[in-house]
């Protein structure tokens, strides 16, 4: 049986994974079970604060679906040249990890563009959600996935070249304790005028998201690629489901969301901030 080491450590006992045809093992004996999608579970139960966290079945099933459609694809390129300016050692093994991956298609398209340009790497991803992980796996079978907590890595210290955190939760410690010295973090967050004029049909008053850069305690920031764009929403089934996919999905007035769900079509501003900081 093939068997080899894992980017994840046991998160009982902190010694490392092997990884096996059907379940990962530890040293001390601790075995987790790879589901037949193809992720395993280290979150162990007594840190779960519920049985199923994170995104539910439909929320991953309507993502994927506006996801693969391609409205986010200028982010996904500007990601995958960020990867690019960080990895450019062709004699290098990089190590990368996509910290709350979702369903993985910023994930995927980053080790596409990485394999396309020759390097050698390996990739690995968490999410709370299992049901996004499902997908997660699916889409890059070579990758490893597990369901784990951002503020909790199932990771050794100083392991990982490239972290990407892309709208998930900043675990600046556990990321700081993960990366490699001089490792990157590529950090995604709303540009101001993100989604504006879907905002603006929402709202009466729509105000600009709050988007300066931070400055993170032991990171050192390298460098934006700003991304802004007019993406076309095609359909209601598409208009709804980046609705769903804001944080206005669960502070809408009723009237706001029948309008929005009485459209066809919706052409929205869209801009992100892809920041790259390397670890001090
Ligand atoms: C807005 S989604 C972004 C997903 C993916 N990065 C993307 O852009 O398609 C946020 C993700 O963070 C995950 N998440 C939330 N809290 C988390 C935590 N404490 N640890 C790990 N993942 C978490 C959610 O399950 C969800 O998949
Ligand atoms: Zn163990």
């Amino acid at each position: 049986m093939q068997t080899y080491p894992s980017l994840f450590i046991c998160p009982i006992c902190g010694k490392p994974l092997l990884r096996m045809e059907s379940s990962y093992r530890c040293w001390g004996g601790h075995s987790f079970d790879i589901a037949a999608a193809g992720y395993t579970h280290l979150l162990p139960v007594n840190k779960m604060n519920s049985k199923n966290p994170g995104d539910d079945k439909a929320m991953v099933a309507a993502r994927t679906a506006f996801l693969d459609a391609g409205y986010y694809r200028p982010l996904r390129d500007a990601l995958c040249r960020a990867a690019l300016a960080c990895c450019t050692d062709p004699e290098q093994n990089y190590t990368l990890f996509d910290c709350g991956c979702g369903e993985g298609y910023y994930t995927a398209g980053i080790a596409e563009a990485l394999h396309r340009a020759g390097l050698t790497f390996r990739m690995g991803g968490i999410d709370i959600s299992k049901h996004a992980l499902r997908k997660a796996a699916k889409r890059l079978p070579d990758a490893e996935f597990a369901v784990a907590s951002a503020y909790d890595l199932p990771m050794s210290d100083g392991c990982i070249d490239l972290l990407f955190n892309v709208f998930s939760p900043m675990a600046r410690e556990e990321f700081l304790r993960v990366l490699c010295p001089g490792g990157h973090l590529i950090y995604v967050v709303p540009s101001a005028r993100h989604l504006w004029d879907m905002k603006a049909l929402l709202y009466k008053t729509p105000y600009e998201n709050e988007a300066d850069r931070k400055d993170y305690e032991g990171f050192v920031h390298e460098q934006t690629i700003e991304v802004r764009e007019t993406i076309c929403l095609q359909g209601s089934d598409h208009i709804m489901a980046l609705f769903g996919m804001t944080p206005y999905a669960h502070k809408t007035p009723k009237a706001g969301i029948e309008h929005l769900q009485s459209l066809d079509t919706l052409d929205t501003a869209i801009g992100f901030d892809v920041h790259i900081y390397r670890k001090a």
